[in-house]
């Protein structure tokens, strides 16, 4: 299949073209023909697959040209994001002469009503957009409103705002949701909001984590995860990465003690102030350093080229945040890595994700400190080495007199036997040591948590099913009657991160 099979408008064509899109993802290739016919969609698929060309092109299609006033909204949950977004419709609006403009906190109100009255496509965030709405500052009427990061957007904190934007635009023709991640609980939700919402969901294989990203842990005491992702950063050598923290604090204090270590690095979180962060994301995208710690502010959407490692250097909260999160690498094809830092008092939260997500998490033991202390002992014992057996120490400290000044040799030597000594110069723990405190919490997991079921609707093993279902529905020219699965395991809505 080809863009052309949509036979979209020769101007919306040549701007596909022009983005260097040649063969449409399997999100576009099954949602766009449904969003074309006006079916309200909720769509999943992995990070990183073009989701937002997805629901973007059909209603640059749909939409009458020239200046008719807001015809699609798209609700974000970040500003970074809501920049983003905007920047990639404009893309393909440009040549249709849509504008497309970014509403979000944090700017002039005045600039933003300006630019929303010339808009043909807004992307806001729900926090802005309500206090334009709901304070009369715009009077939009859109056609379309889309909700990317649907799960996101619908968990507490979100919700409320999501609802009360939503009863601005009861006249709105079409509603679509997208997400890597549609809880159950979210369809319900998505039910209440949408007409008769189809739900599209792609994934080839068991996982709801991309399959490009290679995903391994390390053990460590909590006081070892300083020197642990020091170690990774010096073995793995990223060209860019993101290293999630927790919280604010922690993003703040941990951006600075590698700073200190010599790393071009910047921090990302909620509580800087709109010039800092939009610095801090450009400098990033231009390559001007090349590590960015950051909280979940970054975990959704963000689309960066060529960042080929994230480090969790805190363990998500939640399943959900680990996919999207571990997602800003492995996109568009390309191959990335995911390496997370994990204690013992946190396995039963790594046996959930596993368990969730499906990911394939391997587990690995941290190089050692001597095997990256290159040259600091090693050469003094292959120079120890070859001085023949039975030698007196005098005859030893002669010969090795021949290769090092005596400055140099006392050092080296005094360096030599400290770590002979402290013959532990390992941080973490071994793979199988891991492996041993997983397996104690497996068995306990099992027990205790055998009549609830924490499988979500993207772990079920009915996913290929329900995806050769749909995909069958739409090559025989049908469309597919909505399936919402109740879920079992309770009402399970992630509270509100603070990032
Ligand atoms: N058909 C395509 N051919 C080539 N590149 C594409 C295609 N569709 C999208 N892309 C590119 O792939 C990248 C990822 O797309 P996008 O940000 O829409 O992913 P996503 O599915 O929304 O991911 P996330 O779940 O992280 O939000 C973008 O750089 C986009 O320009
Ligand atoms: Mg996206």
């Amino acid at each position: 299949m080809t863009f052309k099979d949509f036979k979209f408008s020769p101007s919306l064509e040549r701007a596909v073209f022009e983005a260097g899109f040649k063969t449409p993802s399997p999100i576009q290739e099954l949602s766009i023909p449904l969003i074309l016919k006006g079916n309200d969609v909720v769509g999943q698929a992995h990070t990183g697959t073009g989701k937002t060309a997805a629901f973007a092109l059909p209603l640059l299609e749909k939409m009458k040209k020239g200046e008719q006033g807001v015809e699609a909204l798209i609700i974000v949950p970040t500003r970074e994001l809501a920049s983003q977004i905007s920047d990639e419709i404009y893309k393909f609006s440009r040549l249709l002469k849509i504008r497309t403009t970014a509403v979000f906190g944090g700017m002039s109100y005045r600039k933003q009503i300006e630019h929303i009255q010339k808009s043909g496509v807004v992307v806001a965030t729900p926090g802005r957009l309500l206090d334009l709405l709901e304070r009369g500052k715009i009077t939009i009427s859109p056609r379309f409103v889309v909700v990317d990061e649907a799960d996101e957007m619908l968990n507490m904190g979100f919700l409320e705002d999501v609802r009360r934007i939503f009863q601005f635009f009861k006249t709105r023709e079409q509603t679509l949701m997208f997400s890597a991640t549609i809880p159950d609980e979210i369809k319900d939700l998505a039910d209440t909001l949408m007409k008769k919402p189809l739900f599209i969901k792609v994934e080839s294989e068991e996982a709801v984590t991309n399959n490009n990203i290679k995903q391994y842990f390390y053990m460590v005491e909590e006081g070892e995860r300083d020197e642990a992702l020091l170690q990774l950063l010096d073995f793995s050598r990223p060209k860019k990465a993101v290293i999630f923290c927790r919280t604010k604090k922690e993003t703040d204090r941990l951006a600075d003690f590698l700073k200190k270590k010599k790393f071009k690095v910047e921090a990302l979180h909620g509580d800087m102030e709109q010039y800092d962060r939009r610095k801090v994301i450009t400098g990033f995208r231009k390559g001007e350093y090349n590590i960015l710690v950051a909280t979940d502010v970054a975990a959704r959407g963000l689309d960066i080229k060529n960042i080929s490692h994230v480090f969790n250097y805190h363990i998500p909260l939640d399943p959900e945040s680990y996919v999207h999160r571990i997602g800003r690498t492995g996109r568009a094809q390309k191959d990335g890595t995911a390496m997370m830092l994990v204690t013992p008092a946190e396995a039963s939260e790594l046996l959930r994700i596993k368990e969730d997500t499906g990911s394939q998490l391997e587990c690995y033991t941290l190089p050692q400190k001597s095997k990256r202390k290159e040259g600091r002992t090693k050469d003094i014992i292959s120079q120890l080495e070859k001085v023949p057996y039975g030698k007196t120490h005098t005859e030893i400290v002669g010969s090795l007199c021949e290769y090092y000044p005596e400055e140099e040799l006392v050092p080296r030597l005094i360096a030599f036997v400290e770590e002979t000594l402290n013959k532990n110069d390992s941080i973490g723990k071994t793979k199988e040591e891991a492996e041993l405190i997983l397996a104690s919490y497996q068995g306990k997991d099992k027990q205790e948590k055998k009549p609830i079921s924490h499988k979500r609707s993207f772990s079920s093993s009915s996913r290929g099913r329900k995806f050769q279902g749909i995909r069958r529905g739409v090559e025989r020219g049908e469309v597919p009657e909505p399936s919402i699965k109740k879920t079992s395991g309770g009402s399970r809505i992630v509270a509100r991160k603070l990032y």
